[in-house]
């Protein structure tokens, strides 16, 4: 039997697993353990911090429910999620970004100029823009699948037993024959990610805040491209330095401008827009 010690260990417990040589699982599991033990060692962990971190686990668990799921948001706030986004974005393309926790993906079909917001007060932004591929190509057909906050920083989902509709504030539209959509939506306000559990613990320990920065949420999707989740960002707005998920990219951010009373849209919209911004996804072949 072969003698173990702190060096050792790690090719034993690698070789424990009889996984099929040159397979994805083989990699993924060997290199987890390799950098779980290197980190081991390098810290020194005691046992005390090593139960600490096993009880963080246990209770990132016990407060997760099929609406509230701890772990995404420590992935979160650890800037994990961000990494993978970034990692899976093709070069050419808009860039990745979180897709949250209120995704729907049986969002109501809309019309191109319909309003999300019916009914709701606050700031009535029109977004509008186009679709393109990789080398400029409008893509008609292509669906924008948005959902959002409102203008008080939450989503309708939250608020079921207040009475709203889980499908408020969302909607899927197809781009027209040029590749382009528009709609009128209410201004989201900041909100925060949950902060009364470990993550929120782990936010305090670190003296950090929870806020996001007001975003739009999207998945763009077209036949023969790669679909994309995304959020979109408004220039100048709180946390837009300092997204408590680190979901803002330079390139996700869009500006807004007024629009005057009678002023020439270029296109028809249900309802009257305060404001307006312009934004082109890019998609990348498949
Ligand atoms: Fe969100």
């Amino acid at each position: 039997m072969q003698s173990l010690n702190q060096f050792t260990l790690t090719e034993a417990v690698k070789e424990s697993f009889k996984t099929e040589e040159g397979s994805r699982l083989k990699f993924l599991l060997e290199t987890f353990i390799e950098h779980l033990h290197d980190y081991t060692r390098e810290t020194n962990l005691t046992h005390q911090e090593w139960m600490g971190v096993l009880n963080f686990l246990y209770d990132c668990g016990k407060i997760s429910t099929p609406e509230r799921h701890e772990f995404i948001l420590l992935s979160d706030v650890l800037g994990f999620s961000a990494l993978v986004d970034m990692i899976n974005t093709r070069g050419g393309a808009t860039e990745g970004s979180n897709l949250g926790p209120f995704y729907l993906d049986d969002a109501p079909v809309k019309n191109l100029g319909d309003d999300l917001a019916t009914g709701r007060e606050g700031v009535i932004v029109m977004a509008k823009g186009t679709v393109r591929d990789i080398l400029g190509k409008p893509l008609a057909g292509a669906i924008i699948d948005t959902w959002q906050a409102d203008a008080t920083g939450t989503y309708p989902i939250q608020e079921q037993e207040r009475g709203q509709d889980k499908y408020d504030l969302r909607g899927k539209f197809t781009t027209n024959e040029r590749g382009e959509y528009w709609y009128t939506t209410v201004l989201p306000k900041p909100y925060t990610v949950p902060y009364d559990g470990p993550v929120g613990d782990l936010l305090r320990a670190g003296n950090r805040h929870a806020w996001r920065a007001a975003h739009l949420h999207f998945i763009i999707r077209a036949a023969g491209y790669r679909d994309i989740t995304t959020e979109v960002f408004f220039a100048n707005t709180d946390y837009i330095d300092n997204d408590a998920v680190f979901g803002v990219r330079k390139s996700l951010i869009a500006a807004l401008k007024p629009v005057k009373k009678g002023q020439d849209l270029g296109v028809s919209v249900q309802r009257q827009p305060d404001a307006m911004f312009e934004f082109e996804f890019v998609l990348a072949p498949e």
